[in-house]
């Protein structure tokens, strides 16, 4: 697998070239349906999605109601998970038209059917070394791993190559994947479609964002950790949260991640937010104390995220449209499905 740094390099390149470029990309990116979106997600990926889309590169974003499955019990909520997300995608910014779509990959059944071709392609040895893949077994304390756990990378492939996507925006932890689907992706060509090939091997776009941790200052920002300020939150839900996350007992505050992490990430939640270096917000700070620090957080992101809570509000008053976002989406999808699947039989030789 390519270390961080070569990826890193990697998605600088295609960065540059995006920009220059942005028609002759396909951006694919997707989250599962667990619940509402947090700061987190907002800070660390939807900002650049929306960016992205407005470069104008066709953007594709895929809710993983099948994968879900693979480590959440609960699917009584699949369906009301599903409509926040458009809810939150789209008051963030995401503005669905022809070239920018959200559907969940549950309605796409020719991509899903990529999945038996793409099974063949990968050995079991190379499943049970995905390392996410391990991390998440540990954290949903499985005592028996249902064999979607330990496919869902391909199924992701799926996901990512019937769109024919070359750019996909995710964090680390989403490399070992990657990796997955661009093997998956050469393995096909070499062996099914050697003069014409028919899959891009996708890179991904590593946000430049560091990882947000929660209120309680070290762990990453997440529902289950509760520790998370989440977009549909309102301004005294936010405030509230806020006063009581961790700090420490020197008054004076400084920008130092690596011996005051709790102090130090709600000054870099500040610096999202008025794009000011988290040195100069310190100083500016200086023996104002935790009081003053959270005060200023408090300001500073309920700014940031009115318009979104405000477009948020309406949206959910407009299920319709939700819907309608959906079907298209659907649409859209399917129709590139259609093409690749009938490319991938012609391919393999199976067509009648
Ligand atoms: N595995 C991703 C996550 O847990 C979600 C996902 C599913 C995804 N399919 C994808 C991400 C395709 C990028 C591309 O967040």
């Amino acid at each position: 697998m390519d270390t961080y740094e070569v990826a890193l390099e990697k998605s600088k390149k295609l960065e540059a070239d995006i920009l220059k470029n942005p028609k002759k990309h396909r951006v694919l990116t997707g989250d599962r349906p667990t619940g509402k979106l947090h700061i987190g997600h907002y800070f660390g990926s939807l900002q650049n999605r929306v960016k992205l889309s407005k470069l104008g590169v066709p953007t594709c974003i895929l809710i993983a109601d099948y994968q879900v499955l693979t480590d959440h019990d609960a699917f009584d909520k699949i369906s009301q998970n599903t409509k926040q997300l458009v809810i939150d995608y789209i008051a963030a910014g995401i503005e669905p038209s022809e070239d920018v779509i959200i559907f969940p990959h549950s309605y796409i059944p020719e991509a899903n059917q990529l999945m038996l071709p793409f099974l063949t392609l990968v050995s079991n040895a190379e499943l049970s070394r995905n390392p996410t893949v391990k991390e998440e077994i540990q954290a949903a304390g499985l005592k028996s791993v249902n064999a979607g756990m330990y496919t869902y990378p391909i199924h992701q492939a799926c996901d990512i190559l019937f769109c024919k996507g070359d750019v996909v925006p995710v964090g680390k932890d989403q490399l070992p994947h990657l990796e997955m689907t661009r093997n998956i992706a050469r393995r096909f060509n070499e062996k099914f479609a050697k003069n014409n090939p028919i899959f891009p091997e996708p890179i991904a776009l590593l946000s430049k964002t560091p990882s947000i941790a929660g209120l309680d200052g070290t762990q990453k920002m997440s529902k289950s950790r509760n520790n998370a300020i989440y977009l549909s939150s309102t301004e005294d839900e936010t405030a509230n949260l806020i006063k009581k996350a961790k700090t420490d007992s020197t008054r004076i505050i400084t920008f130092d991640p690596e011996n005051r992490p709790e102090v130090a990430n709600l000054l870099s939640l500040i610096s999202l937010c008025t794009n000011e270096e988290p040195e100069v917000i310190a100083d500016r700070i200086g023996d104002g104390g935790a009081g003053l620090l959270k005060r200023t957080l408090i300001e500073a992101l309920n700014e940031e995220l009115r318009p979104l809570r405000i477009r948020r509000l309406e949206l959910e008053k407009a299920p319709d449209y939700i819907d309608s976002v959906l079907r298209s989406g659907v649409k859209s999808a399917r129709e590139m499905a259609v093409v690749t699947l009938d490319e991938v039989r012609r391919a393999m030789n199976m067509e009648i």
